[in-house]
């Protein structure tokens, strides 16, 4: 099987995780797929609270109710993918550059069920560059303490996020304590969103493979 149906098949299985009510709904190819099938059981929810526009577009295309995260209050779960799991289930996102409100909408939902394919689980976070969003005018400051930290940072030239602001993409980390770096990116001035989502784990990972989908907790 292809990388893509290993994600579709983990987007299918999400779908036993809907119970109804409004649901957070992630960015990227895997959660592509999910949309697709929530929209065949659309009639069972009151709706969607989204990460990005991107997702917001292919929601009300399937004609998916999307809803401000203040008028919906806490959601019971949301779904995402990610660029790389551990075994303790903390991600590293923002490879479609959608981090800051995938953050946000993780930490106001109960239950965060995150979809990839077997690919994106890992012993250790790095290897994937770690997506940071930053203020604009702090780039390069950022970008000159991300290197005190052994990261190499590359900004995504071009690229602006939903929220106006730029990426950096470190690379050549090796992320052995991922709350204590998310917690010292976190800190550094002009920076929004570390792309590290370990203080808010996923809750259950669910991974396409070859034999079907491996649910991870
Ligand atoms: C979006 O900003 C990311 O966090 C995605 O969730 C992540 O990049 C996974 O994307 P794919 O599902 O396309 O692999």
């Amino acid at each position: 099987m292809d990388q893509d149906a290993l994600k579709k098949q983990a987007a299918e299985a999400a779908l036993s995780y809907v119970e109804g009510g409004v649901v957070g709904v992630g960015t990227g190819s895997t959660v592509n797929h999910f949309i697709d099938f929530l929209a065949t059981i659309k009639g069972r929810i009151d709706g969607a609270v989204s990460s990005s526009e991107v997702s917001t577009e292919r929601m009300k295309a399937h004609g998916i109710p999307v809803m401000d995260l203040n008028a919906a209050g806490e959601l019971a779960l949301y779904v995402d993918g990610a660029d790389e799991s551990n075994h303790r289930l903390q991600l590293i996102k923002g490879g479609g550059g959608a981090l800051t409100r995938e953050k946000i909408v993780a930490g106001a939902s109960e239950r965060f069920v995150c979809i990839a394919d077997e690919s994106k689980l890992v012993d250790v976070l790095g290897a994937f560059p770690l997506p940071v969003e930053v203020i604009p005018m702090a780039r390069s400051h950022v970008a000159r303490e991300l290197v005190k930290l052994g990261g190499t940072p590359v900004w995504r030239e071009g690229f602006v996020t939903d929220n106006g602001n730029v990426i950096l993409d470190v690379q050549g980390l090796q992320i052995t304590e991922p709350v204590a770096l998310e917690q010292q990116i976190n800190n550094l001035a002009g920076v929004v969103t570390v792309g590290i989502f370990a203080l808010r784990p996923a809750d259950v990972l669910i991974l396409g493979s070859a034999t079907g989908p491996r649910t991870v907790t």
